[in-house]
């Protein structure tokens, strides 16, 4: 760490690793803009991480917990303003409207570059602006882009750290000259001089998180939580990335990646993609049930894949990040065994419960709760109070590589080669557990059409079914509709494209209980799947596309799910479907001119299919 005292109009002294002037001359001009006390570059050490935690501790950001029972870990308690991120507060502002499409919000950038300045004009005045340079993906992969994140809050700084892989390896491999994007960012609450600090600052009254997709640039107002403040993962590895890989000829997905490995040693790679707080962390880590002898999984990411044609005909996928931001309540030795041992120490809980031993709690994490807690908002909580412990969203933070699943091959700077795509949705009724698409066009239409529940890693309605188009609704940076166009081309860019699948492991019985008991019993499905794509599982046609039928996948261990119960989670309920297709035309009807022909004419065929 390099601390530098700057008057703002002086130039800020970059470290002697830093010698990219274009970078070091944005820096001063920033410090100029938003005129911190002071200016520091992050080198990345473990040293500074230290020193950054204990200054959140002495301000109250942080509590470090007992570190016994959960060593060198912090809890985080965010304003309750600042919960998720916001979908209603993010902007693409691309220079033509248009470019946007019907699902981003759009201002002009020139109006929107007034607002920005307004609101940075000396933001950080009484604090301290860290410079955070990143990478994501392994440094020097070819897959892998770098950015250079400016903040004011310390906790951003200690989670980036985390999440990606940064400081002054990065600032070195960047050079004197290479490409990053500029990643602005305040929490938009200056200190007067000698006011005291709250734990959570942040802007109750204005909060923006703006892309800029020509220029390649993100600014970010006001919060400090997640995917709004931590800009390499949404902004950057989604919404810039999803501009670059439509204008380069790759894919940016909201998907996990994991790898399956069966007991002839045959190794598979295949991604996900689940909207947020849908079930990527749990499926990227799954453990295969008892009677799955032999059968591994392994974890390569849990949330981002960039996805890069190879020289054999093949997509070749790289996780971005370095670390998870995970959806802390239900997670469980039940429900996800290798998460909690990932979490066995140097983690940040953000908005989880408190217990008097100095150790965290969240929903499910236990059968039985804790006789008392103190809850995310620093209340006294007892079972049955009518509150939850833990916010619904609430997350950790913590290094992939404590995971206890990551695969051998999960910092390849190279990737893996990927033999299936799946898309998969919240979805209490209607959708079937599985179906295969019968080419690449009808996958994309089915990833296109994609509906999900809401949940409450956003702000708004949790439980409300929308289009969530390859889980990508609140993550591409450009016209949909342009976006599922450079879908359709990206099939024909490899001489093997992946199959695509759509799973749905929500769905309901009569009684509203789960009709499928999911999380390692998902194993069932995924190795249904890996077997199509080698040519040995079975699968019949129906109007949505090939199914399995109860005796294509493996039941051994789980005899007492009947077929009836099966043949439940696969049937077709036209009624409910006459609705599912009007829903999808609404989705498609948006797009204009821009709706491709080929999805049209998918649209049409399942309308005549299912009314025949
Ligand atoms: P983001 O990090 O927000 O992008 O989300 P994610 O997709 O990684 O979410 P995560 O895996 O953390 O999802 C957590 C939620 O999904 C919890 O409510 C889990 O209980 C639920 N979940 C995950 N897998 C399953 C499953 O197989 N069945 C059921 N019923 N729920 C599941
Ligand atoms: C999501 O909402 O999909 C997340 C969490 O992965 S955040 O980083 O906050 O966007
Ligand atoms: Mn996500």
């Amino acid at each position: 760490m390099s601390p530098s005292q700057t008057a703002p109009e002086t130039h800020v002294t970059a470290p002697s690793w830093v010698s990219h002037e274009g970078l070091k001359r944005w820096v001063t001009d920033m410090a100029r803009l938003v005129k911190p006390d002071r200016v520091v570059w992050c080198d990345g050490s473990v040293e500074e991480y230290d020193r950054l935690c204990a200054g959140l501790v002495d301000g109250g950001t942080f509590m470090r917990l007992n570190d016994r029972l959960r060593p060198n870990s912090y809890l985080a308690r965010s304003h309750p303003s600042d919960v998720a991120r916001m979908e209603d507060r993010t902007f693409i502002c691309s220079a033509d409207k248009a470019d946007a499409g019907p699902t981003n919000n759009w201002m002009d950038p020139g109006e929107m570059r007034g607002t920005l300045n307004r609101l940075f004009e000396g933001c950080m005045r009484g604090r301290t602006m860290y410079v955070v340079p990143f990478s994501m993906g392994p440094i020097g992969s070819h897959i892998a882009q770098i950015g250079v994140e400016i903040s004011d809050s310390a906790y951003v700084v200690v989670n980036m750290r985390i999440m990606t892989r940064m400081g002054r390896a990065v600032a070195e491999w960047l050079g004197d000259d290479g490409d990053f994007v500029p990643c602005v960012h305040s929490v938009g609450a200056p200190l007067a001089p000698g006011a005291k600090d709250v734990p959570w600052p942040c802007n109750d009254k204005e909060k923006w998180i703006v892309h800029f997709p020509e220029t390649r640039e993100i600014w970010s107002f006001g919060s400090g939580y997640g995917g709004n403040a931590l800009l390499g993962k949404k902004c950057l590895a989604l919404r810039i990335a999803s501009v670059m890989a439509r204008d380069e000829g790759w894919l940016a997905e909201h998907m996990l990646i994991l790898g399956v490995e069966s007991p002839s040693g045959e190794k598979s790679y295949v991604t996900a993609a689940f909207p947020s707080a849908c079930g990527k962390t749990n499926f990227a880590m799954l453990i295969p049930p008892a009677s799955f002898n032999g059968w591994k999984v392994t974890t390569i990411g849990e949330d981002i894949a960039w996805l890069k044609p190879g020289q054999d005909g093949r997509f070749y996928a790289i996780n971005p990040e370095a670390g998870f931001f995970g959806v802390a309540p239900g997670t469980s030795e039940k429900t996800n065994p290798n998460a909690m041992k990932s979490l066995h120490a140097n983690v940040i809980f953000t908005n989880v419960a408190l217990t008097p031993e100095g150790d965290v709690w969240w929903e499910d994490m236990t059968g039985e709760p804790p006789a008392r807690l103190i809850d995310w908002q620093g209340k006294e909580w007892t079972p049955g109070c009518g509150r939850p412990a833990a916010h619904p969203n609430a997350r950790f933070t913590v290094a992939a590589s404590q995971c206890p699943s990551m695969d051998p091959k999960w910092e390849d700077p190279g990737g893996v080669p990927i033999s299936a795509f799946i898309f998969g949705g919240r979805r209490s009724a209607t959708i079937p557990l599985v179906v295969e698409a019968r080419n690449w066009e009808e996958g994309v239409y089915m990833a296109a059409t994609l509906g999900s529940e809401t949940t409450a890693a956003i702000t708004g309605k949790v439980g409300v079914v929308r289009r969530d188009p390859m889980a990508m609704i609140a993550f591409c940076g450009y016209h949909i509709g342009d976006y599922f166009s450079h879908w359709l081309r990206m099939g024909t860019a490899v001489h093997h494209a992946p199959r695509i699948y759509r799973v749905n492991w929500f769905r309901k019985d009569a009684d509203g209980r789960f009709a499928w008991p999911g999380f390692s019993e998902n194993m069932r499905v995924l190795s249904w799947i890996v077997g199509r794509c080698h040519g040995r599982a079975n699968a019949v046609p129906t109007p949505l596309g090939l199914v399995p039928q109860y005796e294509d996948l493996t039941w051994t261990g789980l005899e007492h799910f009947t077929r009836q119960q099966y043949d439940g989670l696969e049937s077709v309920d036209t009624e409910a479907w006459r609705s599912e297709l009007q829903s999808h035309d609404e989705l498609l009807s948006k797009l204009g001119t821009k709706l491709p022909g080929v999805l049209e004419s998918q649209r049409q065929k399942l309308h005549a299919e299912l009314s025949a």
